[in-house]
């Protein structure tokens, strides 16, 4: 009998995919419960000692799940957390989410399979599922929805059981199957190849939240957006969102590289962190940094920002708030520098700013966001593709800082560039912009 696997590469209809058993087992990178203490007492908690790459039982498929064959999958920094075991282990969110009961308990392994990006074809979909098929091609939207809690039908996102799906379930993207929800699937766009489809849900999902939707900035016509990280992986998606909202997108970035290539993507202004003393380590100077940040914006702009998108933390979130606006608003999804963040309140209430946390994207609002890859009005950042068996050294770039954009993994796509469909589409955004970061991050390489 002809394998699953060599099935879904052939590119095989529903009938022949269901034809072929589901293997018992598959290749998977994956934390170990074991390994929870293996950084205690050390400074340098490289993630490469605990993404392990081996065989990993298949579990079963409850009925509202697909199991879904990945072809390619992408590196998000909530697998920098748990490969740390930081700030908790996420072995501790697999227990939380087994005492569920039900289909629940299968998360509560020895083993955890990590990451939230996937792209292929369902080859099984539960009883209960109606909108997919197998020989679907799709992408995974993180968020892991309970959509039978009446408030899912408002906003997935403000249901209590809302988990990320490779961080806070088990059955991940960094496999050869992964299992997700029948509700988590949007359509893999057909211009794009697996690993650029791969890339884009988690970030660009969360960066339409917190810019367009309304649970965001909304954010309209000439709106002056300041964005953290702006060649990173949230940032390089909330500069094309500023630019195509009609806004005036403010980058800011930590090298003259990625200064570059924000230049290319067409923000409008690029700050190096470095010239406003907020360097390597963080802000040095708090009251300084801030005011000469603000002074860059005002010389360039002529005005303060009415929107900071924030996800450091510690590091900026003093800036971001005394940089906005009067009447401005600080948007944040995350604090990679440390989540404990202190600033002076007269600066925010006298000023009548605002503060919104975010998180991931509704079904509606990942759908929205995809719609824009299939317009092309937003195009993948991906710079770097590795295969699976080298994804803890991808995670590492990731988590050294080292890489622009998104990195990416093959799964099951044998080479880059398989998956594409709509080439008319792709000669119309133009493979210079489809591939700005590949071809930036290969013009470094070979300075
Ligand atoms: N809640 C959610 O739904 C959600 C979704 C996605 C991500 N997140 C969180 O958001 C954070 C960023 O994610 P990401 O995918 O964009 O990560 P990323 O690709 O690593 O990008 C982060 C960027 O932050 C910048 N940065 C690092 N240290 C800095 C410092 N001290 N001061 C100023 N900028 C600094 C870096 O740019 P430069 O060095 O060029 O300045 C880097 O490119 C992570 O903590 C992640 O967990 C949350």
């Amino acid at each position: 009998m002809e394998s699953l696997i060599t099935a879904v590469r052939s590119g095989a209809g529903p009938a022949e995919l269901l034809a072929c058993e589901v293997p018992e087992s598959y290749r998977a990178v994956h934390l170990r419960r074991g390994d929870e203490k293996l950084f205690d007492g050390e400074s340098d908690r490289d993630v490469r000692r605990t993404l392990h790459v081996g065989e990993v039982p298949m579990p079963e498929l409850a009925p509202d799940e697909v199991l879904v064959a990945v072809m390619a999958s992408a590196v998000n920094y909530n697998t920098v957390w748990s490969a740390m075991y930081r700030p908790v282990s996420t072995f501790r969110f697999l227990d939380q989410f087994a005492q569920q009961g039900g289909w629940a308990e299968r998360h509560r392994q020895d083993h955890q399979v990590v990451g939230s990006d996937a792209a292929g074809v369902v080859v099984r979909v539960g009883s209960a599922v109606r909108h997919w098929k197998p020989g679907d091609k799709v992408v995974v939207n993180p968020p892991y929805i309970d959509e039978q809690d009446p408030v899912a039908q408002q906003d997935g996102m403000m249901t209590t059981g809302m988990l990320a799906w490779g961080f806070e379930t088990n059955f991940g993207a960094f496999g050869d199957f992964a299992v997700a929800r029948a509700t988590q699937l949007v359509p893999k766009p057909p211009h794009l190849s697996w690993e650029e489809a791969a890339c884009n849900t988690l970030c660009l999902g969360t960066a339409y939240r917190m810019l367009i939707s309304d649970r965001g900035a909304r954010i309209k016509m000439g709106d002056v957006v300041l964005i953290w990280g702006a060649a990173g992986g949230l940032g390089s998606y909330a500069v094309q969102l500023v630019r195509q909202a009609g806004g005036i997108a403010v980058g800011v970035v930590g090298s003259d590289e990625k200064a570059d290539l924000l230049d290319r993507l067409g923000c409008h202004v690029v700050i190096n962190r470095n010239s406003v003393g907020l360097g390597a380590d963080g802000e040095e100077k708090p009251g300084a940094a801030w005011k000469a940040l603000g002074s860059a914006i005002r010389k360039e702009i002529g005005e303060d920002p009415h929107v900071v998108f924030e996800h450091v933390g510690k590091a900026t979130f003093e800036t971001s708030v005394n940089v906005v606006r009067r009447g401005g608003l600080v948007v944040t999804c995350g604090s990679s520098s440390g989540y404990q963040h202190s600033y002076d309140n007269r600066y925010l209430w006298m000023k009548l700013k605002r503060i919104i946390g975010s998180h991931g994207a509704s079904a509606h609002e990942a759908w929205e966001a995809n719609r824009l890859l299939k317009l092309g009005m937003v195009v993948p950042t991906l710079s770097k593709v590795f295969p699976l068996e080298q994804a803890p050294e991808a995670t590492r770039s990731v988590q050294l800082n080292e890489h622009e954009g998104k990195v990416g993994l093959l799964g099951l796509a044998t080479e880059e560039g398989q998956g594409i469909e709509d080439w008319a589409l792709r000669k119309r955004i133009g493979e210079d912009r489809l591939r700005l970061f590949r071809d930036h991050a290969a013009t470094a390489v070979s300075k």
